[in-house]
């Protein structure tokens, strides 16, 4: 049984304004949705007070980012703690920009999973190939070393607070989509890494993330193994972050 999520990262975009019209719609017409998703918005620190305040109950809201380390003199990082203490249900871990732009090594990303746990804020953990890792047929296997290190500290209950989220990193930002059976056949190698390290990697969702819009959701949703989507440019748009809610399939968890 796993849960359906369709989660915002907003990176380094919004404002103010944003939070009060996209959550306020978001807000209103999650209710009339019947096919059980989890809507997560994912703003920039600075807002996630205001998101919270206008989320009410159904819509989740996450980090994009935490620190190491549990307290103390690292001017400008915010800790798993005060995520949890400031109602973040969800953190992003390891996304390809912190591992591209900010040295967020498969070491790093164990870390900060292990900061999340503690606080019993669920991470959602990063992974994807680059394309020249793709041309030279290692995808597999650069997802399946990513998966193995940056999840290594986790055992027992401790599953149930992962989420896996699949990005291609040269398909986020660029309008280019995995398709859906090749998303799928990566889920599906994730899913038996999860397996293999004693995870109850049934009951753990696996997004896909990298230019999901309104109109190729429902395929990538179609597919057995992919339990929702980590949306980037289309989750600060309204109505196409509402349309990507409305693509999951109905029915209960999987
Ligand atoms: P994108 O970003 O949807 O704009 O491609 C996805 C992500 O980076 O999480």
């Amino acid at each position: 049984m796993r849960r359906k999520i369709v989660a915002g990262n907003w990176k380094m975009n919004g404002s103010r304004g944003l939070v009060e019209n996209l959550v306020g719609y978001v807000r209103s017409e999650l209710p009339s949705l019947d096919n059980g998703v989890e809507a997560v918005i994912i703003p920039p620190a600075l807002y996630i007070g205001d998101v919270t305040s206008l989320a009410g109950a159904q819509i989740a809201v996450g980090v994009q980012n935490v620190a190491r380390w549990d307290s103390g003199a690292y001017t400008g990082e915010v800790s798993a703690a005060m995520a949890r203490d400031c109602g973040c249900r969800y953190a992003l871990v390891g996304h390809s920009e912190r591992r591209q732009l900010f040295a967020e090594t498969d070491a790093v990303v164990a870390e900060k999973v292990t900061q999340l746990l503690s606080q019993g804020v669920v991470a959602i953990v990063c992974v994807g190939e680059t394309l020249a890792e793709r041309e030279a047929g290692q995808a597999e296997e650069v997802v399946a070393t990513q998966v193995r290190k940056g999840l290594g500290n986790v055992s027992g209950s401790e599953w149930q607070k992962i989420v896996v989220a699949y990005e291609p990193v040269w398909a986020i930002g660029t309008g280019k989509t995995a398709t859906s059976s090749d998303a799928q056949a990566m889920h599906q190698s994730i899913r038996s890494v999860l397996s293999d390290m004693g995870a109850p990697a049934e009951a753990i969702s696996l997004l896909y993330g990298g230019s999901v819009k309104a109109d190729n959701a429902a395929a990538l949703f179609a597919e057995p193994d992919i339990d929702g989507g980590l949306i980037g440019g289309a989750s600060l748009v309204a109505t196409d972050f509402m349309s990507i809610c409305q693509a999951m399939p109905a029915g209960p968890e999987r």
